[in-house]
């Protein structure tokens, strides 16, 4: 199994392109299921889940049908047998995403069976709300042996309103889940409480453009007007918000100094308002349309978000700038709440718990989305962090250093909060089962140790002794 070490203490330094997103592209890889006509989905990263997910419509009859040209983060997909209709356990337990599969098969093939997604490290993780959606909207839907079997009624899927608000608000995947059924469905389907996450609006601007009627995304109530079929696509994924915060605060706890291009700032209006309260400075350089379409530069401009006002800002596409990240020698302590989109993401929050660490103060995180998501909470007190947990609350005293030690991954974004620590702290990390990291993050070790990070990635039997010996 791999591992990481890191020596701590190095400044990062220079630019770093940000990825097409993961959780936009998954549901959008399902889309493919919903249509007869090829879509092609660019600027895909490559990721372990996405390559599952991939193996996964290969199962359910829709081929990647540019595998052979390997263009860089190309994915094209074109149905070629619409009855393998079974998600079976093998790729369901690797990644909860694939529960994105049983709308879209639903509403243009009648039935599905897909495996019910276990646990998961960072909480319990229901799908109760996805089900209640299709159920909305005529769905049979009934358990056997571990597997959720829907079936269309008679004449397919018909149009309702549906509330989807769950005990912890609205849910992500199950918006995107019930909004991809509803484009076939008959008649008009009100969605009420949706996800407001920037990845719906990216998923619905996809459907719109294979002739999908959809009004509202971005918004708690998206409307959909169902249509008899879909025509095909080719789109281009939006930037990944969640590793442009990771690499700003990479930047601010190393006190580096970055310049992140391809970074969806207006999807990142929340984080960048608490990093700049406690001395992370976010400004952006210029727009990066270039590098994707080709268009010429536009001017430079300043950004700072203020308390409920929004981005004072000029200058195009907020969603692909080139931003620059610097840091205050001293970081000052916060208070956040993780919230659904627009509000702080929980994604972000191992990583800010990692950051806030070596604040001048007590800083304070409650975790409402996920309230169990604190197994990084135990690992960094191993490097001499601070941390006191109450319930789903978690106060972080703010220490003069951390110091390097083993620590273990345990889920995806609680790697990079740790690996985060590592480049920050006195002496050598080893983070073990990076496995968890691959799943969201593109060749993290390449790209950081590009940036001036003292990274390697070894595999946990190559360990030198004294690694060995820290990793033990
Ligand atoms: C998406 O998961 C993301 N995954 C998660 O990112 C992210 O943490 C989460 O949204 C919240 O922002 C992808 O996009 C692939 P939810 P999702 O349904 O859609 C409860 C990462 O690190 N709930 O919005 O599965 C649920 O338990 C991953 O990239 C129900 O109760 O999350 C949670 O408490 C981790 N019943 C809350 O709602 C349901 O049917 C929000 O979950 C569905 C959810």
């Amino acid at each position: 199994m791999d591992t990481f070490v890191i020596e701590g203490g190095r400044r990062l330094y220079g630019r770093v392109r940000i990825n097409g997103s993961k959780n936009a592209a998954l549901p959008m890889m399902a889309v493919p299921l919903l249509t007869d006509a090829p879509v092609t989905l660019r600027d895909v990263p490559d990721l372990a889940d996405i390559r599952n997910m991939i193996r996964l419509l290969g199962q359910l009859g829709c081929a990647r049908t540019n595998e052979a040209d390997n263009a860089k983060g190309v994915c094209a997909f074109h149905v070629t047998d619409p009855t393998q209709s079974h998600a079976r356990y093998d790729i369901v337990r690797t990644m909860r995403a694939s529960i994105c599969t049983l709308g879209p098969m639903l509403a243009k093939r009648g039935e599905a069976r897909v495996s019910l997604p276990g646990g998961c490290a960072i909480g319990e993780r229901p799908v109760d709300l996805h089900l209640r959606g299709l159920a909305a909207l005529g769905a049979k839907i009934t358990l056997d042996g571990g597997d959720i079997i829907a079936k269309a009624p008679e004449g397919g899927l018909v149009g309702s309103t549906i509330f989807l608000g769950g005990t912890f608000g609205s849910t992500v995947l199950g918006t995107a889940n019930v909004m991809s059924a509803a484009t076939l469905a008959r008649g008009t389907t009100i969605i009420e409480s949706a996800a407001c996450e920037p990845e719906i609006v990216d998923l619905a601007n996809l459907l719109i453009e294979m002739g999908a009627k959809i009004k509202g995304a971005g918004s708690p109530r998206i409307i959909i007007e169902g249509v008899r079929e879909l025509g095909g696509a080719d789109y281009t994924v939006m930037a990944d918000r969640i590793e442009a915060g990771t690499f700003i605060m990479a930047a601010a706890i190393t006190n580096g100094d970055l310049t992140l291009e391809n970074c969806p700032v207006d999807a990142l209006l929340a984080p960048i308002y608490f990093l700049n309260a406690a001395g992370v400075h976010v400004q952006p350089i210029e727009s990066l349309h270039t590098a994707i379409a080709g268009t010429p530069r536009p001017r430079s401009s300043t950004l700072t978000v203020t308390n409920g006002a929004g981005p004072t800002t000029t200058g195009d596409d907020p969603m692909r700038r080139t931003v620059r990240v610097t840091c205050d020698r001293v970081l000052r302590p916060v208070e956040i709440t993780t919230q659904p989109h627009p509000g702080f993401p929980t994604d972000l929050q191992a990583q800010l718990m990692s950051l806030l660490c070596l604040a001048d103060g007590n800083s304070v995180i409650t975790e409402r989305i996920f309230p169990d998501r604190f197994l990084h909470v135990a690992e960094l007190s191993r490097m001499g962090a601070k941390l006191m947990r109450q319930g789903s609350t978690v106060i972080i005293s703010g220490v003069r250093k951390l110091v390097g030690a083993p620590v273990m991954a345990s889920d995806l974004r609680a790697s990079a909060g740790l690996i985060l620590a590592g480049m920050a702290a006195e002496g050598t990390t080893v983070v073990n089962r990076v496995y968890h990291l691959d799943r969201g993050y593109e060749r993290m070790e390449d790209r950081l140790r590009m940036l001036g990070a003292s990274i390697r990635r070894v595999d946990e039997k190559e360990l030198s002794p004294s690694e060995a010996a820290c990793a033990s």
